[in-house]
């Protein structure tokens, strides 16, 4: 087959293909693109060079982690400054990746996530819920009024981490102010989660099973090492920011869309009515929500928080049968190019309809073509953790109130803080006549 090049937007002599990416909303340049240049095409963005993929056949072939893996580059590595070796921005060569990723695997597999129940019902939001599960820590985020300071910190870093790699680099020099904003917001995030490893190791709890005890205690199974105080802070910081920004998106997305779609309100309600009544509830309920399931798997295909997943190839080769890539290029995976891929998901690929992944429609779906945790090893870690939450949260908010739109002829606009989210959504939440 002969090689052809790839499409590419005309460039401009010093700033290359950069005008293209608006900065404040980068993934929103890559959907534009799309649309005119197609499945693949490339930027040149003057400090990185990347090829953005857009369709479930292309997408498919580079999760072949045997020719490709996980890159870190752009927005992940100007978060490095906040989270370091962690385990969501590490290289693929780095131990502590590694080390980090066998000692933590196992509390976030099904089993231990499912004791982590009562704690979760306890708390109530995406950040409480890490920091009380995850450390012992209450952000309780219900009874103050002003943000918590580290969620303030974290949302300003990210939103400049993500305009950063925007940027031309001789602009991100000349931001000094920025850049002590951020290293400042950086500072106190990490004060917070070395207090709380200073308090822990001052006062130990020998009977919590929980993140922080395994991070400091637990030992790499393979070398016996344990985690450095300052890897557990990255990855401490890590799980607050990958845990809360995503969860708090899609179940943001998934009551926007929900209520956008009242058929579907009006059935997930039903299905709380049904399997919960007005008793309280408890773990063995959570896998009789099959339609909230579908719900919310369908909202990650539809607007799920994450846009992109950078990876490269691990030698040079051809993807699709005749684009030359070469090693460590950056392929941008779309993945709304993916989870719109009419292909794939039919004519009606954009509306969402949850009954698309009910009846065996869930297990029918192509290898590859719902991917909104990510992939192979560098797949979402928080998986399961995420899944049981946003289930607990949207069952009790369905059975206690009745929740409606502030503004009913709102529609959908999106923001980006480095994840997606909906710009000015406002839900008003009325407790349910005869619910307590
Ligand atoms: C990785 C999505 C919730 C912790 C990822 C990746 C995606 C993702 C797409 C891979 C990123 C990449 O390839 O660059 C989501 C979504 C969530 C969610 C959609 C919720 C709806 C969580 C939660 C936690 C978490 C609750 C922790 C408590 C992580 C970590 C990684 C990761 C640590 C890096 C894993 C590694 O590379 O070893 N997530 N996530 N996530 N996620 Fe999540």
């Amino acid at each position: 087959n002969a090689i052809v090049p790839i499409p590419q937007p005309p460039t401009h002599w010093f700033t290359r293909n950069l005008p293209e990416m608006d900065p404040s909303f980068p993934i929103s340049s890559l959907w534009r693109l799309a649309a005119v240049y197609g499945d693949i095409f490339k930027l040149d963005l003057v400090t990185r060079q990347a090829v953005v993929i857009s369709s479930h056949e292309l997408i498919n072939e580079v999760m072949d982690e045997s020719r490709f893996r996980k890159n870190p580059t752009g927005p992940l590595t100007e978060l490095r400054a906040l989270l370091g070796d962690g385990l969501f921005t590490a290289y693929w060569n780095e131990e502590n990746w590694h080390r980090a990723h066998r000692i933590l695997m196992p509390v976030f597999g099904p089993i231990q996530i499912r004791k982590m129940f009562p704690d979760m019902v306890e708390s109530e939001l995406a950040f409480d819920m890490i920091g009380l599960c995850g450390y012992g820590y209450r952000f309780n985020s219900f009874y103050r009024d002003e943000i918590h300071p580290f969620a303030k910190d974290m949302a300003a870093a990210l939103i400049e981490a993500g305009k950063r790699a925007n940027r031309p680099a001789v602009e991100n020099y000349l931001r000094i102010k920025s850049a002590e904003e951020l290293n400042n917001n950086i500072q106190s995030m990490w004060k917070l989660c070395d207090d709380l490893v200073a308090e822990r190791k001052r006062n130990p709890k020998p009977e919590a099973r929980d993140l922080l005890n395994t991070m400091l205690n637990s030992s790499d199974p393979q070398t016996g090492e344990k985690l450095s105080d300052e890897n557990i802070r990255f990855n401490m910081v890590t799980l607050l920011v990958a845990g809360h920004e995503t969860t708090s998106g899609t179940l943001s997305f998934l009551f926007y869309l929900l209520l956008k779609n009242p058929e579907t309100y009006h059935k997930a309600q039903k299905e709380v009515d049904e399997v919960l009544g007005d008793g309280l509830l408890t773990l063995e309920h959570l896998p009789k929500f099959k339609y909230i399931e579908a719900a919310i798997r369908e909202t990650m295909r539809f607007q799920g928080p994450i846009g992109i997943l950078n990876i490269s190839a691990i030698e040079d080769t051809i993807i699709g049968g005749k684009y030359r890539v070469s090693a460590n290029e950056t392929i941008i995976c779309s993945i709304q190019g993916l989870h719109r891929d009419r292909r794939v998901w039919g004519e009606d690929a954009d509306v969402y309809r949850p009954e698309r992944l009910l009846n065996g429609g869930w297990e029918k779906l192509p290898p590859n073509a719902w991917k909104p945790f990510g992939n192979g090893v560098r797949a979402c870690i928080g998986r399961f953790f995420a899944e049981q939450e946003m289930i607990i949260a949207t069952a009790m908010i369905l059975q206690r109130f009745q929740v409606s739109m502030v503004n009913p002829s709102y529609e959908l606009r999106l923001k980006s803080t480095l994840t997606v989210k909906p710009d000015g959504f406002k839900m008003r939440a009325v407790r349910r006549p005869g619910k307590s």
